[in-house]
């Protein structure tokens, strides 16, 4: 078993889609280790989404970040990381496959619905940027 971190996104909370992608992460087979809803500032979106600073769609990506509550969740299932990547579909749900998360709840590239980790190591970085040791307890 293994750990990944997923959030729902502004766009799907706002929407009244978080229930929905839930379930259909644990019908999937996932098993909800850690989860709670906040907000992000700019700093926080910002250096969560360091990797992407130099590319054109940073400050519209982190002003949509901050948009709204954003659902951030730890994970847990055999290869997670890989296994939710393919459960949510590709970044542009027009080229997500049909069932994915994002061909059935995302609006666009950037109002894609959820994120996912793309790494073991970035899991854990990611996982330890929302939860801190107290929450991380029972993981
Ligand atoms: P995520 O998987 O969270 O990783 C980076 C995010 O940047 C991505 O989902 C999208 O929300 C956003 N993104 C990636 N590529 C683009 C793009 N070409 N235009 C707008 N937003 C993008």
């Amino acid at each position: 078993m293994s750990l990944t971190l997923g959030i729902i996104k502004p766009d799907a909370v706002q929407s009244g889609k978080a229930g929905s992608i839930l379930s259909h992460l644990e019908a999937s087979g996932f098993t909800v280790k850690a989860l709670k809803m906040t907000v992000m500032n700019t700093v926080q979106a910002g250096a969560f989404y360091a990797v992407h600073k130099e590319r054109p769609f940073f400050d519209s990506l982190v002003s949509f970040m901050t948009s709204g509550a954003v659902i951030p969740m730890v994970l847990e299932d055999d290869d997670a990381v890989a296994k939710l990547r393919a459960v949510i579909g590709a970044t542009d749900p027009a080229e997500a496959g049909d069932g994915t998360v994002r061909k059935l709840f995302a609006e666009s590239k950037e109002r894609n619905a959820i994120h996912a980790s793309d790494s073991d190591e970035n899991a854990a970085s990611e996982i330890s940027f929302f939860f801190c040791d107290h929450e991380r307890l029972g993981i």
